[in-house]
């Protein structure tokens, strides 16, 4: 499918900018977070977006998910205006994010309950995402008895078990182990393959944007802009073989890497 083909979401000329209580070196307090990103990820398109710390990326996942508005421009989802957050869009935010009060199974069936899904359904589905992620036998603990990876799989579990057409996941995978968060990865990819729903994956990896995407976009920083978006024309299945070490792969790797040096500053 060629890209801007049936778009699931169009960024359209979106700024960004945040009011500091102190004057910054340039004199203002106006500080812009993200300048002028126009961006379209297709319908069942995994996009990737990679940049320095600070660049915007969480800010663009906040504008993306309804939570935080834009200073200027507009995103459309179905081509609809966002205005505010709904429910299909699955969010695991930086950070963890769950609700401190329930418990790992409680936090991975609320959006159930509030789809109004009847509790045996519940409990089935809550059942195959604990297991998914790895954390069968933590079904009754509280989020401040796990660990930071632990607590980043409950929210991630917690955003699949919701079944979105959209995923919007920032560095889902930041506190887990390197074994763990290629099983992640390959599980996310086989439920992506299965669902068809459209994934914006925020990494500070190149090598996992690589791994994952259909694309890459790579933000510079200060202001964050879109620096570039690259193809990722690796086959798929990528889990079969060991893809990582093809010279494709290699390449690709690469020229993301090159385009990020510089902290990624304009030229
Ligand atoms: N609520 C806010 N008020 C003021 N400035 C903010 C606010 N949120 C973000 N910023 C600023 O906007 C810029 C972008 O922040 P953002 O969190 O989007 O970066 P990021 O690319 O996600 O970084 P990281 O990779 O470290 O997570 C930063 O300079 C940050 O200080
Ligand atoms: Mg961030």
């Amino acid at each position: 499918m060629a890209p801007h083909q049936n778009p699931k979401i169009e960024i359209r000329n979106i700024s960004r900018t945040f009011s500091h209580t102190t004057v910054g070196s340039d004199g203002s307090r106006e500080f812009t977070a993200l300048e002028d990103i126009t961006l379209t990820v297709r319908t069942g398109e995994f996009l990737a977006i990679v940049g320095p710390s600070g660049c915007g990326k969480s800010t663009l996942l906040d504008i993306l998910a309804g939570l935080s508005p834009a200073t200027s421009g507009e995103v459309l989802i179905d081509g609809v205006p966002v205005t505010r957050p709904t429910l299909n869009r699955g969010i695991v935010l930086q950070g963890y994010s769950l609700l401190a009060w329930r418990t790992v199974r409680k936090n991975i069936e609320f959006g159930l309950e509030v789809k109004n899904i009847p509790k045996s359904e519940r409990r089935a589905i809550s059942d195959r995402y604990i297991a998914l992620v790895g954390l069968t036998g933590f079904e009754d603990h509280y989020p401040h008895e796990l660990s930071g990876g632990m607590q980043q799989r409950v929210a991630l579990a917690r955003a699949l078990a919701y079944d979105p057409e959209i995923l919007l996941l920032d560095e889902p995978f930041a506190a887990v182990d390197a074994l763990t968060r290629e099983n992640l990865q390959n599980e996310l990819l086989r439920i992506w393959n299965e669902t068809g729903k459209t994934i914006v994956f925020v990494t500070h990896s190149i090598e996992e944007a690589t791994y994952l995407a259909d694309r890459v976009a790579v933000l510079t920083t200060n202001p964050g802009t879109i620096r570039q978006v690259v193809d990722v024309q690796l086959p798929r299945p990528r889990s079969e073989g060991d893809i990582r070490s093809t010279p494709e792969f290699g390449r690709i790797r690469h020229s993301l890497w090159n385009l990020l040096q510089n902290g990624g500053a304009h030229a």
